[in-house]
């Protein structure tokens, strides 16, 4: 029986068990994925019981993604270049952290909305930890240009600079985006304007929204923010956060049993259960 489960404070809100569970359940894999309400004080302790009790691995969620990092035998690329970490593999005792939150957005675009990046040019708005994970894995794909706006300009800048030498990618103020918004192919937004319950925000003028381009919102409460909305109201292909969510699952779901995820069965638990 394979043990997983998914350490939070707090973690009933979690959708993981739900969506794990459906994955087991779907590929006849016996075992449980199960919530672990850890407190900051107590994750030392509850990572060392992941050997104890023979767990499979775990996923790491608010707040412990970046102090789950100190008790990790390895990390992977993934979780360095964000500085933190959502998956944990247990390879006999050996404890590896991931991070696959970026990969799995990128993997869920391509999937959804846009299956060739290579060539594109992108704006991304926001340069917090989403951002940097996102923007990394973007760049494996080749993009012709990636474009960070944010609200403190400086901090896009800096994000821009850490990434020079993986491809063409500059930081600008918000102010900028109107200047720049025409050449562009995809826009994501990674910021939290627009979530529930503010959901009259969007992160920039819809009006900067042209038929013809990818709006992909990290956002997944509500399933579709009002950016995504007036982005489909003006002919753009739109893509939401649900999926991201739903991949960074898969990506854990295959790193602990070496299966290919069940993504559909694993979206629509989550959209069933959301209902
Ligand atoms: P996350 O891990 O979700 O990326 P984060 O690291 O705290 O969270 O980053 C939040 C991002 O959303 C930042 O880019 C932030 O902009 P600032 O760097 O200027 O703070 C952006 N953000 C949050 N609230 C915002 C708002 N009301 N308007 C514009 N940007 C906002």
């Amino acid at each position: 029986d394979i043990l997983l489960g998914v350490m939070g404070d707090p973690i009933v809100q979690s959708k993981s068990p739900v969506m794990h569970g459906a994955a087991l359940k779907a590929l006849g894999i016996s075992g449980a994925y199960v919530p672990l309400h850890i407190t900051p004080g107590q994750l030392g302790e509850a990572i060392q019981a992941i050997r104890t009790l023979g767990f499979r691995g775990v996923n790491v969620t608010i707040p412990h993604k970046v102090a789950v990092m100190e008790y990790m035998d390895r990390l992977d690329d993934s979780a360095l270049i964000v500085g933190a970490v959502n998956t944990v593999v247990n390879d006999d005792g050996v404890l590896t952290g991931y991070n696959t939150d970026g990969i799995g957005y990128v993997r869920s675009l391509k999937a959804e909305a846009a299956p060739e990046l290579s060539g594109t040019r992108v704006l991304v708005i926001g340069a917090g930890g989403a951002a940097r994970g996102i923007i990394a894995a973007l760049l494996e794909d080749h993009p012709l240009e990636v474009i960070i706006a944010n609200r403190t300009e400086d901090k896009a800048k800096q994000l821009a600079a850490a990434f020079q030498s993986k491809g063409a990618v500059s930081g600008i103020g918000m102010d900028e985006i109107p200047a720049h918004i025409p050449g562009m192919d995809i826009v994501i937004n990674t910021t939290s304007v627009g979530m529930y319950p503010h959901t009259d925000a969007t992160p920039i003028d819809p009006a900067l929204l042209r038929e013809g381009m990818i709006v992909s919102d990290l956002i997944y409460n509500p399933l579709h923010t009002r950016l995504l909305t007036e982005g489909q109201k003006r002919g753009c292909r739109i893509h939401g956060g649900l999926d991201m969510f739903v991949y960074q699952g898969a990506y854990a779901f295959e790193y602990w049993t070496g299966r290919s995820a069940p993504v559909d069965i694993m979206r629509q638990t989550i959209i069933d259960c959301l209902r």
